[in-house]
């Protein structure tokens, strides 16, 4: 796959793209990745790219011209043309979902927004999609894409060492992941919990899928509503609500006893 960014700051890009998992599927060809200067495609003889809005208000935007002229470029080395994502707290939101059918596309095309935004006409003209990282507002959209680049670019085939590297991670089945541990097995005065060390796979994928189911109901409770649960799993986040109940109750009837 090949993901291109177009921006102001390419070599804030280019740096973070650079390191960690992300920097060694480029280098082992299993992930292309680049990034343009918007700014090397004006016509202005000052470079700019940028002009007030009209109709006036605050800031500037970036300007139509210059950001279709280096989509051109960027074209003009693809045989196909690129799946354009214009970053923008307008668009929909990122999801794990949405960044795997994104890992399958050959080449993604990330633009990014500056000061107040874009000339719509342009976005109207090449963008096939808007995507956003949060309900917030960013300075420009290259944290964005950085955001797009890395989560998509990890799910690519070949990125990470085995599927199940995401398969079994927070989001993929709905699900938040369970707790992991590593050595030492005593640290401070906290141990692991049995079954880890008891090399009896299922018993571990058992307790894995039940910390999973835990994890979620106490952290993201929302989350439960769209998972694929089975009558099991049901009847397990049943004992866990009835078992907190009667923690509370006990909680509370010791309160009252002190007072
Ligand atoms: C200051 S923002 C402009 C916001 C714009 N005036 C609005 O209200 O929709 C500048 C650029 O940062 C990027 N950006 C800001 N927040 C973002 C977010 N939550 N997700 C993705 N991109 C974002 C976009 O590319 C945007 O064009």
């Amino acid at each position: 796959m090949r993901i291109s960014i177009m921006t102001l700051f390419p070599e804030m890009c280019e740096r973070v793209m650079e390191e960690s998992i992300i920097g060694r599927a480029r280098r082992a060809g299993k992930l292309q990745a680049d990034c343009w200067q918007i700014r090397d495609y004006t016509l202005d003889k000052f470079g700019r790219v940028d002009d007030t809005p009209y109709g006036g208000g605050m800031g500037m935007l970036l300007q139509a011209d210059p950001i279709y002229r280096c989509y051109e470029a960027v074209c003009q080395t693809a045989e196909k043309r690129p799946h354009v994502i214009f970053m923008s707290p307008q668009g929909k939101t990122l999801t794990q979902d949405r960044a795997f059918q994104l890992s399958r596309k050959e080449h993604l095309l990330l633009v990014c927004g500056h000061y107040e935004g874009v000339d719509q006409r342009v976005l109207d003209e090449i963008v096939d999609e808007e995507l956003s990282i949060g309900d917030y507002v960013l300075t420009g959209g290259e944290l964005a894409a950085l955001v797009v680049a890395d989560c998509v670019g990890r799910l690519c085939p070949g990125v990470l060492s085995d599927h199940t590297c995401f398969t079994e991670e927070s989001h993929w089945n709905g699900l938040l992941e369970y707790p992991q541990y590593t050595r030492p097995a005593q640290w401070h005065d906290q141990g692991i919990p049995e079954v880890l060390l008891s090399g009896h796979h299922k018993n571990i994928e058992a307790w894995r899928h039940q910390r999973a189911l835990e994890n979620t109901w106490r952290k993201r409770p929302e989350m439960l509503e769209h998972a694929n649960l089975s009558e099991a799993d049901l009847k397990f986040l049943k004992e866990l609500e009835q078992g907190e109940q009667i923690c509370s109750q006990e909680d509370s009837s010791n309160e009252e006893n002190l007072a």
